[in-house]
């Protein structure tokens, strides 16, 4: 929300009224002075006007939790159990899910309840790496890591996935680097190319990599530099 429109929510101002009560230094975001009534500002900011507060600083969580397998990417599930319930029962409400793994996968998973920030995990606009290593049935064809490069045709959503690396690192085993997140992306590329998926871990997404500290069904908060999503 725009700082001008904070001020007038609370106070009895116009927007007019707010901005120049912004311009003249009266108004501190964090505890920082901001004389720009058009910053946005989010519900993680505390907000005071000469010294008093009108908007307390909500906490924001990031977690990388190591999921493992048998456990749903979801908030709620009346038959299986969540990743949820692996995380301690005060941060759930608020929490949700940044880019999902099958109940089978395991690996990296994200998890917050600043939304904006999650977006720039999520939204298939920003090419966001995401990084898997996959087992398959069948030995992986010499042909397959020009076929992910290529993209692989998606009947259902009627398109063409965006190029994908692959680093074969055994015979029936690879790492994958995808640039999007869709349903059932990885296992549906190896099918389409006549294989078939047997396990699936993510290791990274963006500059996230799984901690090697955390063992399955283990979580940490993220630090300030894994926060800072973009990719180098
Ligand atoms: N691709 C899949 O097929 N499954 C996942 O869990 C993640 C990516």
């Amino acid at each position: 929300m725009k700082l001008s429109r904070i001020l007038s929510n609370h106070k009895d101002i116009s927007r007019k009224q707010a901005n120049w009560l912004i311009a003249s230094g009266r108004v501190a975001v964090n505890n920082a002075i901001c004389t720009d009534g058009a910053a946005e500002v989010d519900r993680f900011a505390s907000v005071q006007m000469d010294g008093s507060t009108l908007q307390a600083a909500e906490p924001a969580h990031y977690l990388m939790l190591h999921k493992p397998a048998g456990f749903l990417s979801a908030t709620l599930d009346n038959t299986h159990r969540t990743v949820m319930d692996l995380i301690t029962p005060e941060l759930r409400p608020d929490l949700h899910i940044a880019g999902r793994l099958d109940r089978a996968s395991t690996g990296l998973l994200i998890l917050t309840n600043d939304g904006r920030w999650s977006r720039q995990l999520t939204e298939p606009r920003i090419k966001i790496p995401k990084v898997y290593r996959v087992s398959t049935a069948y030995p992986i064809s010499p042909e397959t890591p020009h076929r992910f490069a290529e993209g692989i045709w998606f009947e259902f959503e009627q398109l063409t996935t965006s190029p994908a690396d692959l680093d074969l690192l055994t015979p029936c085993e690879a790492r994958v680097t995808i640039y999007e997140g869709r349903y059932h992306q990885v296992k549906r590329m190896f099918h389409a190319v006549g294989n078939r998926v047997t396990a699936l871990h993510r290791e990274q997404m963006g500059n996230i990599r799984l901690d090697d500290d955390l063992a399955a069904g283990e979580y940490r908060p993220l630090t300030a530099e894994e926060i800072n999503l973009m990719p180098d």
